[in-house]
């Protein structure tokens, strides 16, 4: 079912390797120049629940111990993002690229700075209710 809430808003985060690298003014340069705009920034460590929660989706896969290692080892900049359209997570998900790095385009996010599909930089809602559930986790108040 589709949420009503924060149609035009989505969930990003600059995971910890965009920190490390000081990419996160270069991520934050782009979805502003894109004409999207920020409502909520934080820098934080997220604990283990944290990043357990926000990846539920995928606690049957393979991957999911070293993507939850991942995310808890340094701070992330969680950000609240609001577009014009009700497809901003779609907009957001085109400017970070694909998820199998050798399928991310050039001029993507993903396609001009990351080189392994686990650590590549950025993170956005797949859709409206995973922007709903994931603002609410992240953002609580
Ligand atoms: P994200 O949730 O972080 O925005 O990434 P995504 O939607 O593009 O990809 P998703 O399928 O949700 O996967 C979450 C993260 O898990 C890692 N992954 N590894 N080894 C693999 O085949 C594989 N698939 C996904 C990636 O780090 C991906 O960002
Ligand atoms: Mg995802």
């Amino acid at each position: 079912m589709r949420s009503v809430m924060n149609v035009n808003q989505t969930f990003i985060m600059c995971k910890p390797d965009a920190v490390e690298r000081g990419l996160v003014g270069e991520i934050i340069t782009r979805i502003e120049r894109k004409g999207l705009r920020i409502l909520r920034m934080d820098l934080r460590v997220p604990d283990r629940p944290l990043a357990e929660a926000h990846y539920e989706e995928h606690a049957d896969k393979p991957f999911y111990g070293e993507l939850v290692d991942f995310l808890t080892r340094g701070p992330v900049v969680a950000l609240v993002v609001e577009g014009p359209e009700d497809q901003t997570f779609h907009l957001m998900r085109t400017l970070i690229g694909k998820t199998q790095v050798a399928e991310a385009q050039p001029g993507s996010i993903r396609g001009d700075f990351a080189t392994t599909t686990n650590e590549n930089l950025v993170h956005g809602s797949d859709g409206h209710e995973a922007a709903s559930r994931e603002i609410a986790l992240w953002f609580p108040s």
